[in-house]
């Protein structure tokens, strides 16, 4: 085992500094993403079915208005958000990394007439101009950005919407915080989320205060000795904050809730959801 490049990787790292590791379109990792996204009860890649059946009816009922026709779905997953607006009558556009996500998306969504169309793209080369209505990222996955990706992508929906276009997203708040967090702690396993073979992950947790962001950084081994690096940030946002970056970006009236059912905005809220327009 190469220790010394073990204890060179589990330097923390600087702010933002990404692996080159694949993550969302890594074979193994996207088929057990695929799992945990279509657990209806668990609460992580996608939203509980339960949460999801509801923000569809906040949206359509209370936030989407009758000009409100093509709609955009960044970062799509498995299309709960793309089908369902689709067969409410929307044309939708659902773009995503994992190309085990979308050919589970575009298998939903065969022999039914629906107006939709599944795209296999890193969403930060996407060239779209004035023809989206409404853009949507849903479940937090701004946060999951470096700031300059972030810059990026709001470049891209910016352009991408028509004039009063809404973008709308949720992102984590600092209560999810907890000091625990920091630390490390190891596992080894026959087979799991990493590999579908035996293999030892390291993971470490850092915090950079300037930053409000958190990485999880997890260095795994396998039967070889192969080393593989994935980094995960999670930048948290508050009220004031993501104005400040909306602001500069060209996007106004912004609104404010809990999450994406629409809940009434309250400052401890782990998750804030966003509606906001293009000038
Ligand atoms: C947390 S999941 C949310 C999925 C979906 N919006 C939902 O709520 O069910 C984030 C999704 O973003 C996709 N993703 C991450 N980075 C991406 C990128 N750069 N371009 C396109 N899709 C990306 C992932 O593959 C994953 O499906």
């Amino acid at each position: 085992m190469d220790i010394k490049k073990l204890i060179n990787l589990s330097q923390k790292p600087k702010l933002f500094e990404r692996s080159e590791q694949k993550f969302w379109d890594d074979p193994h990792i996207s088929k057990k993403m695929l799992e945990i996204h279509l657990d209806p009860e668990f609460d992580a890649a996608s939203r509980t079915h339960e949460f999801i059946k509801k923000s569809l009816s906040w949206l359509v009922d209370s936030i989407f208005t009758e000009q409100d026709q093509k709609i955009l779905d960044l970062g799509c997953g498995p299309g709960f958000y793309s089908k369902e607006l689709a067969k409410k009558g929307y044309s939708v556009t659902g773009i995503d990394l994992s190309k085990r996500s979308i050919e589970y998306a575009k298998a939903q969504v065969q022999k039914k007439e629906l107006n939709i169309e599944y795209k296999v793209q890193n969403f930060l080369t996407l060239d779209f101009e004035k023809e989206f209505d409404v853009v949507s990222l849903v479940y937090c996955e701004l946060g999951a950005l470096t700031n300059r990706e972030r810059d990026r992508l709001l470049n891209i929906v910016n352009k991408a919407l028509k004039p009063g276009g809404k973008f709308l997203f949720d992102v984590f708040t600092a209560n999810n915080r907890d000091e625990n967090d920091v630390g490390r702690s190891w596992d080894l396993v026959q087979k799991g989320f990493w590999d579908a073979k035996p293999y030892l992950s390291l993971t470490e947790t850092f915090y950079y205060s300037e930053a409000d962001t958190y990485l999880n950084q997890i260095i795994v081994i396998n039967e070889k000795d192969e080393i593989s690096l994935y980094r995960i940030f999670d930048h948290f946002y508050n009220k004031e904050t993501i104005t400040k970056v909306l602001d500069n970006f060209g996007f106004i009236n912004h609104s404010f809730y809990s999450d994406l059912k629409g809940k009434k905005y309250d400052p401890s809220s782990k998750t804030l959801a966003v509606v906001t327009e293009k000038l």
